[in-house]
């Protein structure tokens, strides 16, 4: 039935844009990279903002996300390179212009995710939550900035 086939191949790409599953197909498909990077970071933070807002800290298992969250918090970085923000990329124009505090807010960020990781390996719930507000702050900071 050639008639369907026709009319699935021309529906497809408007539901995928209308997802906004807008493919990468540029060479090492980099804006892909760095989102299923940033997606990874965000599976390892979440549950121990859901820990800590629960009031249900769990030493042990904070500690796996923490360490976690420090194996994939160098990720994303590398595939910020030059002409990157095409499609489906949500950067801002700002970022490429301002190398300089963007390092500097990836620097914030790295330097509170092992203040996190080494209060976590502290066990005791307050420092954790102390440690805990800076990374927050770092993700909001930049994404404000950086990110739309
Ligand atoms: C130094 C800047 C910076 C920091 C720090 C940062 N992000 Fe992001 N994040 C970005 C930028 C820029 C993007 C958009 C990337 C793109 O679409 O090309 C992004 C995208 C994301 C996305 C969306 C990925 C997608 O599929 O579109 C998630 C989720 C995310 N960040 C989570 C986090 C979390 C959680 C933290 C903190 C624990 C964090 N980020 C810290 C800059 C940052």
């Amino acid at each position: 039935m050639p008639h369907k086939k026709n009319l699935l191949l021309l529906v497809l790409p408007i539901f995928l844009v209308a997802c906004g599953e807008v493919e990468d197909t540029r060479p090492g498909q980099p804006v892909a990279h760095r989102q299923q990077a940033f997606k990874d970071i965000l599976r390892s933070f979440e549950p121990m903002g859901i820990q800590l807002r629960q009031d249900g800290y769990e030493a042990e298992s904070f500690l796996t996300h923490a360490r976690q969250l420090a194996a994939v918090k160098d990720a994303p970085w590398a595939y910020f390179g030059a002409d990157t923000q095409y499609p489906p990329s949500k950067t801002d124009d700002a970022l490429w212009r301002e190398t300089e505090t963007f390092t500097a807010e990836r620097d914030k960020f790295l330097q509170a995710v092992e203040a996190l990781l080494a209060a976590a390996e502290g066990r005791s719930v307050e420092p954790v939550r102390a440690a805990y507000a800076p990374v927050q702050e770092s993700c909001r900071s930049c994404h404000k900035r950086y990110k739309h």
